[in-house]
């Protein structure tokens, strides 16, 4: 199959031309007109009664790229990735992947077609009777390849995703978000060359959403798959995607990298988006908290630093709240200085709740203590260690402008 190669020489596979989609009755009448002649989706709506999914949207994907459609609810995303592997048609303009003019797909070749493209959905359904590795190589046995090849290929992605030693377990068994890597592992199982994830990890929780988000961009890094991900969180986007495509009422408005959308937003619309993100805003302590080490006092030494390594972890009483803080080097010191291991234990902690933002907690970093991250009630649901702050704020850093790094220095 022939590739397009973009003016600028990246290898591209994916590319929408002045696409519309048009939701109604006549799809192709009056409400395209009006939408070509530059009419709103409202404007449309009002004038005709039909739905305009998308309007004139251009965008094109590179090869192992991980490009982000983002936007808020109804303006279009899920009908744009939707034309891209046909199931919907397009009212007009073009789209073509690896060449291929999608829209002329029909049959067999379809079929063929969507199998290089594997699409993991918000909300992942597991056939509840059949095992983890049957429900993983499901698509292949639907495109019908033998079972031992569609093992060896299951186990293979369960192996990505984490989940190989549940090979044999019944979906039951596993949590939401383990569930969700079955999705993600059924996708990868027929070695697609693009991935499509609409709002994948949108219903998971905020820790294990961001071990999602590390998992699938570790994923990437080792199989350069081509992956177009949608969400409506700009968090998300902007940590994951190299290019961003923010979209309003069916329509794009800014295309770039999360740089450009946060230094040069293209209108007011997206600079309102932004406008909490400037100051190291964008990241929100639950992207960055980790799984907290819960300890308690009985504990040896010896057990308290397996159970901390270099880094602290909390007594919590009967409720889940935090009460003390425990610092590897506090258990080293206690012991040197035969203090008595009480000594490492302090009530002295910092405390943060996992929806603040990340820039009014990051200064801690500079105290060298694991911050405490609590829910609602108190209790404790994560820990900030200061060195994932610190590469956190690496990681942003060229996002920020006029950020004190001495703090850490
Ligand atoms: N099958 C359909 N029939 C009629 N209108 C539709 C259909 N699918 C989508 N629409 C309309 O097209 C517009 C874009 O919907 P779409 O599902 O693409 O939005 P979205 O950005 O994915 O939103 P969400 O974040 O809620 O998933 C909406 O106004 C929606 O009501
Ligand atoms: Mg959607």
């Amino acid at each position: 199959m022939s590739t397009t190669t973009s003016a600028n020489g990246a290898d591209e596979i994916i590319r929408l031309e002045n696409v519309y989609k048009i939701f109604g009755p006549q799809p192709r009448g009056r409400a395209l007109k009006l939408a070509k002649d530059g009419l709103t989706k409202n404007e449309v709506q009002a004038a005709t009664d039909h739905v305009v999914g998308m309007t004139d949207v251009s965008f094109e994907v590179k090869r192992g790229e991980t490009f982000v459609l983002m936007g808020l609810s109804g303006s279009g995303k899920s009908t744009a990735i939707r034309t891209v592997n046909k199931l919907h048609d397009i009212t007009d303009g073009k789209v073509l992947v690896d060449g291929t003019d999608v829209q002329r797909l029909e049959g067999q070749d379809l079929q063929k077609f969507r199998q290089k493209m594997g699409m993991v959905f918000q909300h992942f359904a597991l056939f509840p009777h059949r095992s983890v590795i049957d429900n993983t190589g499901y698509g292949l046995k639907v495109q019908g390849v033998d079972k031992d090849q569609r093992d060896k290929a299951s186990l293979e992605a369960l192996n990505l995703v984490g989940l190989g030693a549940f090979a044999n377990s019944s979906p039951s068994e596993l949590s939401g978000g383990m569930q969700q890597r079955v999705g993600l592992a059924r996708a990868l199982a027929s070695d697609p060359d693009v991935l499509l994830m609409d709002e994948a990890f949108s219903a998971l929780d905020p820790l294990i959403r961001r071990q999602m988000q590390d998992e699938m961009m570790a994923i990437q890094a080792e199989l350069q798959k081509t992956i177009l991900f949608i969400t409506h969180d700009l968090n998300e986007a902007l940590r994951i995607g190299d290019r961003v495509c923010i979209m309003k009422d069916g329509a794009i408005v800014q295309v770039g990298t999360p740089d450009e959308i946060l230094t040069k937003p293209a209108t007011g619309y997206v600079a309102e988006f932004v406008q909490d993100v400037d100051q190291g805003r964008v990241i929100d302590v639950s992207t960055v908290m980790t799984q907290p080490v819960k300890v308690d006092r009985s504990m040896s030494a010896k057990d308290l630093l397996t159970a901390i390594g270099d880094d602290g972890g909390f007594v919590v009483d009967s409720d889940g709240r935090p009460t003390e803080l425990v610092m590897a080097k506090d258990v080293y010191s206690a012991a040197t200085n035969g203090d008595g291991l009480g000594a490492a234990f302090s009530a002295e902690f910092d405390t943060t709740t996992a929806d603040a933002k990340f820039n009014h907690v990051y200064a801690h970093a500079g105290k060298g203590k694991i911050l405490a991250v609590t829910d609602g009630d108190g209790k404790l649901v994560g820990v900030l260690k200061p060195k994932d702050m610190i590469e956190e704020m690496g990681r942003v850093e060229s996002l920020i402008d006029g950020f004190e790094r001495e703090v850490f220095m």
